[in-house]
């Protein structure tokens, strides 16, 4: 058999492979329930990608020079996400779960299987007022009855051969019988240019910006600047970012992650709410994915051979946590479950055992909910006053009227690195500086910051430094406090009971030292495991990397946004990252976002939990496009192409 440069087989030959395979099922063989196989562009993309077809190379030079001799972005997808851990046959790219994998495998029958269509999963027993509240309509609490909602909602029709779930499954609406359905999961599909050919025919040339854009400074005013209509070869024109010409190809990353191949409303899906979340590579998916099927186990409770791994796995993302900001020691990153909860843990613990009545807090004006909220109710429990830092009409911190709020009393200074609703960059280091000059800690807000630039929080000198797992392309509900070990050690502990103790009487309680005082209980150790892989491809692919070309394609994303008659831009800093809120003239906030739903572009709009700053510049809402690496000039063009459709 052939293989390509990746040693992969050919295409042709897996799903050849794979037919045969899916043919020798016995017929009853459980379909899979989440596995539609009618819907893999990224499949499509990935099989170009590893037999060349259509894959741009990276042109110029890159900013990292690891990353230039690696042969710039690694392939992902087919890298052992894993450093060393023995990985799992990944199924990655070719759209198949890796449960599809495992089919011919007697022992993953699904519970009941065989059993007629009787089957009660255990532990639970179908009683008369079971069956009368699902003949009401809502179905009985099944919590810790063991009995999965969907069962529920079955009743008594359960069949394993027709299994009915409560949600639509493409197989098993597929006529029975029908074998096509274990076809490879990107036969059919449409090519990639396919999609660009129709985003073409909704954006006319006569629609691009006159005037010479600062980011194509040799452009005429008859040239098409939207770039992808310039080369149908060349789909990525990296010289078009302000110059930048790193070879950082987005196209190519964009592969990495398979949200963003979905389709919305028929379009193909433009994810432009990167400050409200970030989407999930692969090698995410897969860790996460490994680590239930062959790590899963509590943590630093047990001898056995799985407590080890997943205490090894869980321990490993704390020091990949640890180098991402540049931390003197794993023990100053403690795991909790977001920037939110970060924030809380320090104004519950740290604040509420040293601040008292007449001390003062600042925060900036920037601030979201989250680095208000925590403050002012400790304020009000304990007497302290909270002021805060002014910014100018661009949105940017005046430190000049900082300087004049700190004081003696000053114990506190919190802050955000990048402003969720407005995109600024503070200042942060003069900011931690000044805070110190004053004898205050500092706690750094880094939610936003740190999927968009470097962060090293020894250079920052700040005391705390919070973020949340899924804003840097890691899983929700996870997120860190980074804090100086000192400090955190003689902090008492925020909550109380397993792991966070050394010895305990009814008498005396002995705390560990951190990180482990302040993870109480069980954590989301598949989380904290997903997270540092979520660390791992960003750091692949280098921070500055990823900085340098953000800030490319907000630049490019600024201009064409203010060339749109009636936008306003709210938020005009200097030094901005990723975000670029604005308002449309004669239209609701609600309707622009509806409008680009429509085309599939996702953006957030609202108050951004950040009310404060939207009413220091006269709004209310806004509507807030924010950028991740993973998108490009062409996502930009259809946000702009939508807003200037609106506007005609
Ligand atoms: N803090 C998130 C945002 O800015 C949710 O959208």
């Amino acid at each position: 058999m052939s293989t390509n440069t990746n040693n992969l087989p050919p295409v042709e030959a897996l799903q050849a492979l794979a037919n045969q395979l899916f043919n020798a099922l016995p017929e009853e063989a459980p379909k899979e329930v989440s596995f539609d196989p009618y819907e893999h562009p990224r499949a499509t993309a990935f099989a170009k990608s590893i037999t060349g077809e259509g894959v741009v190379p990276g042109v110029g030079v890159p900013v990292d020079e690891a990353w230039v001799q690696s042969g710039g972005p690694a392939p992902f997808a087919v890298s052992d996400p894993f450093n060393g851990i023995a990985a799992p046959p990944s199924a990655t790219g070719l759209g198949a779960s890796s449960s599809i994998a495992s089919y011919g495998n007697t022992n993953t029958a699904l519970p009941g299987a065989g059993e007629g269509n009787n089957y009660l999963p255990p532990g639970y027993e179908q009683t008369k007022s079971d069956q009368s509240t699902l003949n009401g309509g809502v179905p009985a609490s099944v919590a810790g009855s063991g009995a999965s909602p969907s069962y529920v909602h079955q009743q008594d029709n359960f069949s394993i051969k027709e299994p009915v779930t409560s949600f639509p499954d493409s197989n098993i609406d597929k006529p029975a019988g029908s074998k096509d359905i274990f076809a490879l999961p990107y036969a059919g599909e449409q090519a990639y240019w396919s999609d660009v050919e129709s985003i073409l025919k909704l954006i006319s040339i006569s629609d691009a910006p006159s005037g010479i854009s600062p980011l194509s400074p040799t452009a005429d005013v008859h040239t098409p600047s939207f770039y992808f209509l310039q080369s149908r070869e060349q789909p990525v024109q990296n010289g078009q970012l302000g110059g930048f010409t790193s070879g950082f190809d987005a196209y190519k990353i964009k592969r990495d992650f398979p949200i963003l191949n979905e389709k919305v409303n028929g379009k193909s899906l433009v994810w432009l709410d990167n400050a409200a979340t970030t989407q999930k590579p692969q090698l995410v998916i897969d860790r996460l994915s490994y680590f239930y099927r062959q790590e899963n186990s509590n943590i630093h409770r047990a001898a056995h051979e799985l407590a080890a791994r997943a205490t090894d796995a869980y321990e490993a993302a704390r020091k990949k946590v640890q180098q991402f900001l540049g931390a003197k020691s794993p023990n100053e990153i403690i795991f909790v479950r977001g920037a939110t909860e970060a924030i809380n843990l320090v104004a519950q613990s740290w604040g509420d055992q040293y601040l008292k009545a007449g001390d003062e807090i600042i925060v900036s004006h920037l601030e979201h909910h989250a680095n208000i909220v925590p403050w002012k109710r400790l304020a009000d429990k304990k007497g302290l006053t909270l002021k805060v830092i002014p910014v100018d009409d661009d949105g940017q911190i005046l430190l000049s009227e900082y300087a004049k709020l700190l004081s003696s009393n000053t114990k506190l200074v919190a802050f955000t690195q990048v402003s969720n609703a407005l995109g600024t960059v503070t200042p942060a280091e003069q900011i931690v500086a000044m805070a110190h000059a004053a004898g205050a800690k500092v706690l750094v807000d880094g939610a936003q910051s740190v999927s968009h630039m470097p962060v090293n929080v020894q250079a920052l000198d700040a005391d705390w430094f919070v973020f949340s797992g899924h804003k840097v392309f890691g899983p929700t509900g996870i997120g860190v406090v980074y804090g100086k070990e000192a400090l955190l050690n003689e902090t008492e502990p925020w909550q109380g009971g397993g792991n966070m103790i050394q010895d305990v009487t009814f008498e005396k309680i002995q705390y560990h030292k951190a990180p482990n005082r302040f993870e109480a209980g069980t954590g989301n150790i598949a989380d904290a495991v997903g997270l540092g892989a979520a660390i791992d491809y960003v750091t692949q692919l280098g921070m500055a990397n990823i900085n340098a070309y953000e800030h490319a394609l907000l630049e490019y994303a600024t201009y064409h946004l203010t060339q749109v008659p009636g936008v306003r831009l709210i938020g005009t800093a200097a030094h901005k990252a990723s975000v670029l809120s604005f308002t449309l003239k004669g239209y609701s906030n609600d309707d622009v976002g509806k409008a680009l739903n429509r085309e599939g572009i996702a953006v957030r709009t609202g108050h951004h939990c950040a009310q404060p700053i939207l009413r220091r510049m006269g709004v209310e809402t806004t509507v807030r496009p924010s950028l991740a690496f993973y998108n490009t000039c062409e996502d930009v063009d259809r946000l702009i192409s939508v807003l200037k459709g609106l506007v005609r």
